[in-house]
């Protein structure tokens, strides 16, 4: 991309409301100009801007893997301005797309370990992206053990439902889908927080990563039972989200310390979050 500013035009393919209270909707798009889909490479953990003309632009995690080819999916939470104008947009609405943005989960580091994916709320979209990617074929025999612990409020605020329900029913996946509480009689899975669940499925952390995305409250709790469990800070990996204006690096809006999330980050391992000021 020449002028980093400058969007990509795309248009909205499919749009699916995730959660029963409409809080959260999943797009995908297809770029306008085919060529431009070769120019946007991007590797699963990082973000783009989404952008609408005269309204904004926001900082939202690519939801689908760069093995899915032909769109974007990005999923997105009902909060303010530019998210609330974007529920409203119908599909074959035209916008723009800047990017690919930040850095990504590190890939190579990871291949031959365990990795658990430790995922809360909407900051599962990201999660979502590398669990595609991990499960693809020409990439699976890369990693060992695949483990996901993902929690939602309730089963109505669950993301992906149908892909949670197939990969269930994998064997080369360890799926423990959990909800804080419900009064469903025909739930079938885990009932709890997280960080508990997380201390209950979780493998041990010989030759594993633990991906951690989520709310703060659940990263809270989360970090002391990986540490329980013998995970090193450089072996948890988080992704931050911090405000962002340019997304690359330029305005100053996003920074910790001497680190702009939006450029070094959003991906850091716990080792490197030890050595910034917790402002996140
Ligand atoms: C790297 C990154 C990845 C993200 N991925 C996703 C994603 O996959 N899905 C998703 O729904 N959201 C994601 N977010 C958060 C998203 O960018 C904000 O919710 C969005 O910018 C709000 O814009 P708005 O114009 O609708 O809200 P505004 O009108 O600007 O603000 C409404 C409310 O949202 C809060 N808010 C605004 N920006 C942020 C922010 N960056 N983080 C937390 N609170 C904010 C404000 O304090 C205010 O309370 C991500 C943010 C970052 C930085
Ligand atoms: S958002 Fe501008 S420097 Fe990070």
């Amino acid at each position: 991309m020449n002028n980093p500013y400058l969007p990509y035009p795309v248009s909205i393919d499919k749009i699916v409301t995730e959660t029963e209270d409409g809080s959260l909707k999943t797009f995908r798009f297809v770029f306008k100009n085919p060529e431009d889909e070769q120019k946007f490479k991007y590797t699963p953990g990082q973000f783009a801007e989404l952008s609408i003309a005269g309204k904004g632009e926001v900082p939202i995690g690519i939801a689908s893997s760069p093995t899915e080819t032909g769109f974007l999916v990005f999923t997105v939470n009902k909060v303010g301005l530019v998210t609330s104008y974007l529920h409203n947009m119908k599909e074959g609405d035209v916008m723009g797309i800047r990017g690919p943005l930040g850095n990504w989960y590190p890939w190579e580091e990871m291949e031959g370990k365990n990795v658990v994916i430790i995922g809360g709320g909407f900051a599962f979209t990201t999660l979502r992206s590398s669990i595609v990617y991990m499960l693809h074929p020409d990439n699976r025999p890369k990693f060992k053990d695949i483990t996901v612990i993902y929690g939602a409020r309730t089963p109505g605020m669950l993301l992906y439902k149908d892909e949670l329900a197939a990969w269930e029913q994998r064997d080369d996946i360890n799926m423990h889908i959990t909800v804080d509480g419900t009064d469903d009689p025909n739930w079938k899975y885990n009932v709890g927080f997280v960080p508990a669940v997380t201390e209950q499925k979780a493998p041990n952390a010989d030759n594993a990563y633990a991906l951690v995305c989520g709310p703060p409250i659940m990263i809270k709790f989360t970090q002391p039972v990986l540490n329980k469990l013998g995970f090193t800070p450089e072996q948890i990996i988080m992704s931050l989200e911090m405000r962002m204006k340019c997304g690359i690096g330029m305005c100053g809006r996003c920074n910790i310390g001497k680190e702009f999330v939006c450029k070094d980050g959003p991906v850091f391992t716990l080792e490197q979050l030890n050595q910034t000021p917790r402002e996140f």
